[in-house]
């Protein structure tokens, strides 16, 4: 490079930093803290730092840029807080990949990928991608346990994603863990339908959630909602290929599992395993109450409704006779579409506590082929509108 490039390049830096320390508050371009974005070099360094720089400066409304056209190579990676500014903005419009073969990551044991801890008021935003790389964990049959959450955010306040993608996680593509107030929107999250485990989103011991407008095309399930989730709304989702949204599994090995408040509006099940689930655990304890599924679109879903109580594998025996997982105050409000196989509803409840309360109004699921949609209820308590469909599904009350 020339002398004179070289201070014409200092100074456009120099410029776009004023620019937008006076606009926008402070940037803080990872190209500035010696990334490459080659898709080769390892730029995990040079994003510590200048999320070092975002966090702990002493401006508020801070950015830390990952700029477009450009590919960055991470290695397991944790961004962590509490950070001194009181809102801090990732603009995320490059890309950025995993080390593309499990023998290259330099922690290949990890929880996570991308990791954010402890942070008030993230904003993650933009129209950049990230590639968890997940073929070569997924080619080794490894457990699940053993793979990485793609992006895992943990202990969160007022937190938003938005815009971006996530595609081939070796597990779960984004994590969401003792937040309270987050936003989901417009995003995309993408994996073959044959990939293990590759959950959309996460939610444990987390309130007041808005996930809307995105699209999830996964192996397993599109949403997961996990104990000590309350108040979750989740609104416009096209998921599928994927296994569904689904509350649970709650109570493996006879825990005291609790979720409640989740409304699932205007979500399309287009090619799914499974739509909208409640799986829990025989011999759990606790809730999954105040669950509604409304105004949902089926495309040759399998199993659109379906209620698990008494769910059971070899790993994990019954662990307590006498209790389940009590699953109470859940609608099934407007289904219409097609179902590909003629188990359209399954509510498989438990006789120790059955479920109750169940309204299902609305229903229009039709076969591919003409048939009759079948539907299998066991100690269910509840009312519908349609007594042709379903008037023998609430006759079974539990017997106690
Ligand atoms: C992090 O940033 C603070 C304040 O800007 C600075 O004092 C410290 O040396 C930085 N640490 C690292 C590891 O870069
Ligand atoms: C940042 O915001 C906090 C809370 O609003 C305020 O107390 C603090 O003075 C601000 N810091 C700067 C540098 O503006
Ligand atoms: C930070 O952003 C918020 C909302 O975007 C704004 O109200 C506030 O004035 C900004 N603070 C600073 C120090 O720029
Ligand atoms: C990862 O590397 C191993 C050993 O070099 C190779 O056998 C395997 O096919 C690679 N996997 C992928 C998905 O490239
Ligand atoms: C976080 O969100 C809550 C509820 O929307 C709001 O009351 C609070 O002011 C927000 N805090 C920050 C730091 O933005
Ligand atoms: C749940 O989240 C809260 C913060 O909201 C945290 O204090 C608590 O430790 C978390 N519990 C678990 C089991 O992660
Ligand atoms: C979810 O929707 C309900 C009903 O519209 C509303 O009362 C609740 O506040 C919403 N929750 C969140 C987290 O926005
Ligand atoms: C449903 O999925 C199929 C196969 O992926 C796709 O071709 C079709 O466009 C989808 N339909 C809708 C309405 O999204
Ligand atoms: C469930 O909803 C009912 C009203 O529909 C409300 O009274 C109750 O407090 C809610 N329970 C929980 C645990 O959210
Ligand atoms: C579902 O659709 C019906 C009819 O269009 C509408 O009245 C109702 O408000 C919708 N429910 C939700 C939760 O959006
Ligand atoms: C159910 O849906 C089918 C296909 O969309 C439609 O032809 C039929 O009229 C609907 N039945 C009712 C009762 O709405």
């Amino acid at each position: 490079m020339h002398d004179s490039d070289e201070i014409i390049l200092h100074i456009s830096i120099l410029i776009t930093f004023l620019y937008f320390g006076l606009v926008n508050g402070q940037n803080y371009n990872v190209l500035d803290f010696g990334a490459k974005g080659d898709g080769q070099t390892d730029d995990s360094t040079a994003f510590v730092q200048a999320w070092n720089a975002t966090c702990r400066g002493d401006e508020n409304n801070t950015t830390l840029l990952i700029p477009s056209g450009q590919t960055f190579l991470l290695q397991p990676i944790v961004f962590n807080g509490p950070c001194k500014s009181t809102s801090i903005k990732i603009q995320l419009d490059g890309v950025i990949i995993a080390p593309s073969n499990i023998t290259a990551w330099s922690n290949p044991k990890s929880q996570m990928w991308i990791g954010f801890s402890s942070i008030f008021g993230l904003v993650v935003d933009g129209s950049g991608k990230i590639d968890g790389g997940g073929s070569s964990f997924w080619e080794l049959k490894l457990k699940v346990s053993q793979r990485p959450t793609a992006l895992r955010i943990n202990r969160c306040n007022n937190l938003t994603i938005k815009g971006i993608s996530s595609i081939n996680s070796p597990k779960t593509h984004l994590s969401i863990k003792s937040c309270n107030y987050v936003a989901i929107s417009k995003i995309n999250l993408l994996a073959p339908e044959t990939s293990p485990n590759t959950d959309g989103i996460d939610i444990s011991n987390s309130t007041n959630i808005n996930i809307f407008d995105s699209t999830i095309q996964t192996g397993d399930d599109c949403i997961a909602i996990k104990t000590g989730s309350f108040n979750i709304n989740i609104t416009q989702i096209n998921c599928g290929p994927g296994h569904g949204i689904s509350v649970g599994s709650l109570g493996a090995d006879g825990a005291n599992d609790a979720v409640s408040g989740v409304q699932v509006a205007h979500c399309t099940f287009n090619g799914t395993m499974n739509g909208a689930r409640i799986k829990t655990w025989e011999g759990g304890q606790g809730y999954a109450r105040n669950i509604s599924f409304e105004n949902i679109t089926l495309i040759n879903a399998k199993n659109p409704i379906i209620i698990d109580q008494q769910y059971i594998d070899k790993e994990h025996p019954h662990a307590n006779e006498d209790s389940d997982v009590a699953i109470s105050n859940i609608k099934y409000v407007g289904f219409h579409g097609t179902s590909l196989n003629e188990d359209a509803i399954t509510l498989k409840c438990s006789v120790t506590t059955a479920c109750k309360n169940v309204v299902m109004d609305d229903i229009n699921i039709t076969i591919e082929d003409g048939k009759t949609p079948k539907v299998y209820c066991q100690n269910v308590e509840g009312e519908t509108d349609d007594s042709e469909l379903l008037g023998d599904c609430f006759k079974s009350n539990s017997t106690s």
